[in-house]
C-alpha cells in the first residue's frame, strides 16, 4: 500500500483517508481475470474422477458436440490449449518453413510463435484504431509470392472484418485461420466466429469466457480437415485414445504422421460443459451488464471506453479495455495500474505490440515506428476486470478505483 494515503479501519474495513474523497478501499486484492467456477462443474469433475475415466474420453465428446453445435460448426477437436489448436491448424493446412503468416502485432505471443515453430515468418501489419482488429487494406499490402496464410485475431471478442478478409484470402488463394481465443459467442454479421471460415482457434484458458483450465478448440465445417486434425492432435494415431481403452475391441492402431500430444482430458471437459451450457443465458449476459455498467460510469472521464459492433454483430465482451487520454491526465499508463493495484484492483494489458518484443526485433528485424496504431494503443491500453464471477461490490469498488485515479491525475 502507498504510504501517501493514510489508513484506518470502521467495522474491519480499512479506509483510506484521502483529501477531497470519499473513496473506500477495499479489503482483498480482485484478481484480474477470475474464472466463475460454480457447484454444477465441481460435481462434474468429481463425478468424472469417480467414473474413473479421465483422460480424454465421453466427456470430451460431449464438450466437443455441444461446442460445434453453439457455434455452428461442423465439426469442433478439443486440445489442451489454443497455441496446440493454431498450431494444429498451420501443420494441417500445410504451411512450410519459408512461408509468410500475416497477422497482427495487436495478439498475444502464442498467435506468432506458433508460425515461428514452423519456420515461417510472422508478417504483422497494422490494425484499425477503433477495433484494435486487423486492417483489411493493410494486409493487402503486406501479400507477397511467399504468404500462404492469414492469421485474424477477434481482438477482445470484436469480430474482424470478414467479409474483407475472406475477399482477399479467396483473391489470393490464402488459408484463413482465425485466432478465436477471446471469441466464444462474438457474432459477425448473424453468424457465430466459428461458423465462418475454414479454421477457427479458441481458448479456454482460466481468464477466458469459458474455461477448461488449460485448453481449447479448433472449429471447421471441414471434415476432412476435422479428421487430419484429430489424428495430429493423438501422436498421428489411427484411433483416439478413449477408443484404445474403451469396452469396445479395437484391432491395433496405426501411426500415420508424427503428430503430437495435444488432447483435452475428461477432467477438463467436465467443467468446460457446463460453463457452455451457462454462458448464453448467465455468464455472457454478466458480463455484457458489467460492461454496461463501467461504460455509464466512465462517460466523462479522460478514458477512451471500448466501441461496440453494432447491427446483427456482437462481441464476446472478453475484455473490458480502457485507453488512456495521455493528454489529459498527469500520469502513464505503468503509474495506472500502480495506482489501481493501491486501490486492491489488478488490471491487465492487451497488449503491448508483438513486434516490439525481443524475439521479433531480433529475429525479423521489426522496430519501432512499423506500426503506429498498435504502438499508440500499446502504449495507452489497460484492462479492468471483467467477469461473469464479480459481484456488484466488486463491480462498484472498480468503477470508483478508476474514477478516483482518474480524479486524482486529471490536467
Ligand atoms: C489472442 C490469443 N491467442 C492465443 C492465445 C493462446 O491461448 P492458450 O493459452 O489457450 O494457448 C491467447 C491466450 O490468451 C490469446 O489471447
Amino acid at each position: 500500500m502507498s504510504n501517501v494515503y493514510k489508513t484506518y479501519h470502521i467495522n474491519k474495513i480499512k479506509v483510506i483517508n484521502m483529501p477531497k474523497s470519499k473513496y473506500k478501499l477495499r479489503e482483498k486484492f480482485l484478481v484480474f481475470g477470475q474464472p466463475d467456477i460454480r457447484g454444477e462443474e465441481i460435481n462434474e469433475v468429481i463425478a468424472t474422477l469417480k467414473s474413473k475415466w479421465i483422460g480424454a474420453g465421453p466427456r470430451v465428446k460431449i464438450f466437443e458436440e455441444e461446442f460445434a453445435k453453439y457455434v455452428n460448426a461442423k465439426k469442433a477437436i478439443a486440445v489442451n490449449s489454443c497455441t496446440a489448436a493454431l498450431d494444429l491448424c498451420l501443420i494441417a493446412s500445410g504451411i512450410k518453413p519459408g512461408d509468410e503468416i500475416i497477422t497482427t502485432p495487436m495478439t498475444f505471443s502464442a498467435t506468432a510463435n506458433v508460425i515461428c515453430h514452423i519456420g515461417a515468418k510472422p508478417v504483422f501489419v497494422d490494425v484499425d484504431y477503433d477495433t484494435m482488429n486487423i486492417s483489411p487494406k493493410n494486409i493487402e499490402k503486406a501479400i507477397t509470392k511467399k504468404t500462404k496464410a492469414i492469421i485474424p485475431v477477434h481482438m477482445a471478442g470484436y469480430p474482424c472484418d470478414m467479409d474483407k478478409i475472406m475477399e482477399i484470402a479467396k483473391k489470393h488463394n490464402l488459408i484463413i485461420i482465425e485466432d478465436a481465443a477471446h471469441a466464444v459467442g462474438s457474432i459477425y454479421k448473424g453468424k457465430k466466429i466459428g461458423s465462418l471460415g475454414p479454421l477457427a482457434c479458441f481458448s479456454f484458458y482460466p481468464n477466458k469466457n469459458i474455461t477448461t483450465i488449460e485448453g481449447g478448440i479448433v472449429t471447421t465445417q471441414d471434415e476432412e480437415l476435422a479428421e487430419r486434425i484429430r489424428m495430429l492432435s493423438n501422436h498421428g494415431l489411427s484411433h483416439d485414445s478413449w477408443k484404445r481403452f474403451s469396452d469396445k475391441l479395437v484391432e491395433g492402431y496405426d501411426t500415420i504422421e508424427p503428430g503430437f500430444n495435444y488432447r483435452m482430458s475428461d477432467v477438463q471437459a467436465a467443467i468446460g460443459m457446463h460453463h457452455l451450457r451457462r454462458y448464453e443465458k448467465e455468464n455472457l449476459k454478466r458480463r455484457e451488464e458489467i460492461a454496461k455498467r463501467y461504460d455509464g460510469a466512465f462517460k466523462d472521464l479522460p478514458l477512451e471506453t471500448p466501441k461496440m459492433p453494432t447491427g446483427n454483430s456482437r462481441s464476446s465482451r472478453y475484455l473490458y479495455i480502457l485507453r488512456l487520454d495521455l493528454n489529459k491526465l498527469n500520469l502513464d499508463r505503468s503509474k495506472f495500474r500502480q495506482e489501481m493495484f493501491s486501490r486492491n484492483i489488478g488490471t491487465g494489458i492487451h497488449y503491448t505490440a508483438l513486434h516490439l518484443h525481443t524475439l521479433y526485433k531480433e529475429k525479423y528485424g521489426y522496430k519501432e515506428g512499423d506500426f503506429p496504431v498498435a504502438e499508440d494503443i500499446s502504449k495507452r491500453t489497460v484492462s479492468i476486470p471483467l467477469s461473469s464471477a464479480l459481484t456488484e461490490d466488486d463491480v462498484n469498488d472498480v468503477i470508483n478505483a478508476v474514477i478516483d485515479v482518474c480524479n486524482k491525475f486529471r490536467k
